[in-house]
């Protein structure tokens, strides 16, 4: 079974030519947290029902697919499956991350997850796609953000016939440098200092429509009505910087401080 977690769509794009190649089911966990769960400051578990949908034969590898944030897994990813731990015990687990330039050291602190639930790691392909923190990076321009997007369908074919097989995925050593200090080091200066929703606001773009409402996997988004009776978003402070809202809002209404001003948006 594939379960991906996606802001701007590269990571689900690519779970489903993984779910093509490997023949394997594709459950969604932006559906799946929206539906069930509940966190604080977007890692934070509260409570999650559950009942993750997960394979009868427990022979069947399980594989995660997910952006990377501050060169390690999400850390909502983390809290999820260290809460589902018993449901994991003893399964197989892959995973497959999206990255706009590097992993760092992304590839220990899996390891060290899955050894956390007693699950088999069964390795990580690494697939660079366009960035897509609005919030922070440079979005690529349209061809360059074309042409790693075709390289990413390659290595994730690849990833699926690899699954298929049972063989193990292999990260790009190449794309894994400075371990330590990203991973390790900047990591946790990245989520106590950036991670915030504070500087997120719609203006006068913003025609009511409710997409981001609707689109954040981690309810953080609310509609309430302006001093002219406007309905416009309101961020809690539980988002997890996914970017989903920002670039996925039909008329570009979103800003986040000036970091965003004049910046593309980007949504596959
Ligand atoms: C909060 C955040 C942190 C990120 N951190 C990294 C990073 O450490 N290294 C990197 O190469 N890309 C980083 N990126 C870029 C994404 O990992 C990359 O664009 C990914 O493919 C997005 O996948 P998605 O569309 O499935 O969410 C970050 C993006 C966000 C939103
Ligand atoms: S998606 Fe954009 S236009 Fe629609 S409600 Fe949200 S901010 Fe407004
Ligand atoms: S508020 Fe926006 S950036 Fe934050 S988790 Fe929700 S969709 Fe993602």
């Amino acid at each position: 079974m594939i379960y991906y977690f996606s802001g701007s769509g590269n990571s689900r794009y690519l779970a489903r030519l993984i779910a093509r190649e490997s023949g394997h089911e594709l459950i969604s966990l932006n559906i799946f947290f929206k539906d069930n769960c509940r966190f604080r400051k977007g890692r934070e578990l509260l409570d999650c029902v559950k009942d993750l949908p997960l394979p009868d034969d427990k022979n069947e590898a399980l594989v995660f697919v997910h952006p990377t944030y501050g060169w390690r897994q999400p850390r909502l990813i983390t809290s999820f499956l260290s809460v589902s731990a018993g449901q994991l015990e003893n399964r197989k687990l892959y995973f497959v991350a999206t990255a706009g330039s590097g992993f760092g050291g992304s590839e220990k602190y899996l390891r060290r997850l899955c050894q956390d639930v007693n699950a088999e790691y069964m390795g990580l392909a690494t697939i660079l796609m366009p960035e897509n923190y609005t919030a922070m990076f440079a979005i690529p321009g349209e061809e360059e953000a074309k042409q790693l997007i075709q390289e990413g369908e390659l290595k994730a074919v690849r990833a699926g016939a690899a699954i298929k097989e049972g063989s193990r995925l292999e990260a790009d050593s190449g794309l894994c440098r400075w371990p330590f200090i990203l991973s390790a080091v900047v990591n946790p200066i990245f989520y106590a200092f950036f991670v915030k929703s504070r500087a997120f606001y719609a203006d006068d773009r913003c025609d009511s429509c409710r997409i981001c409402e609707l689109i954040c996997p981690l309810n953080c988004i609310n509609m309430v009505s302006d001093e002219s009776f406007a309905l416009r978003p309101q961020w809690s402070d539980n988002c997890t910087h996914c970017m989903a809202c920002i670039n996925h809002c039909p008329t570009g209404a979103i800003e986040y401080g000036k970091a965003s001003q004049n910046k593309r948006r980007y949504y596959i």
